[in-house]
């Protein structure tokens, strides 16, 4: 079966497995919202998707920082963004909302951020 990971593969396998998982809560997120479960079980799988924000990026940026990867500061600007903004959820921003733009950057940020750290890393052997 053809999954979302196989559109927005950078080549890397830590980032790529980790990518998926992201994919995976945003959906668990979706169908509980479309399914109507309660507050309780929705603000849990934020919580989650927050948590796994961090260590996701956590990831990202260790490797740009190991294999001195010259855009470093850039990209690690465009997580600062997200992380920002993914706080603001409860408060500034609905979780509907949330996830309308988080699936939007995500994707976006992988085709052009994750994607050039792909290629910069495989060429220092690292896949
Ligand atoms: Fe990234």
């Amino acid at each position: 079966m053809r999954t979302e990971q196989d559109d927005v593969s950078v080549n890397v396998l830590i980032i790529d497995d980790q990518h998926e998982v992201f994919f995976q809560l945003i959906r668990r997120l979706e169908s509980a919202m479309k399914n109507g479960r309660g507050a309780l079980m929705i603000s849990a799988l934020i919580e989650e998707l927050k948590q796994y924000t961090v260590i996701h990026f956590g990831t990202e940026e260790l490797l740009m920082q190991s294999y001195e990867y010259p855009l470093r500061d850039s990209h690690r600007v465009e997580h600062d963004k997200a992380r920002a903004r993914l706080q603001e959820v409860g408060t500034e921003i609905t979780a509907i909302e949330m996830l309308d733009e988080l699936r939007d950057w995500i994707r976006r940020h992988i085709a052009k951020w994750d994607l050039m750290l792909g290629e910069y890393l495989n060429d220092r052997g690292i896949d």
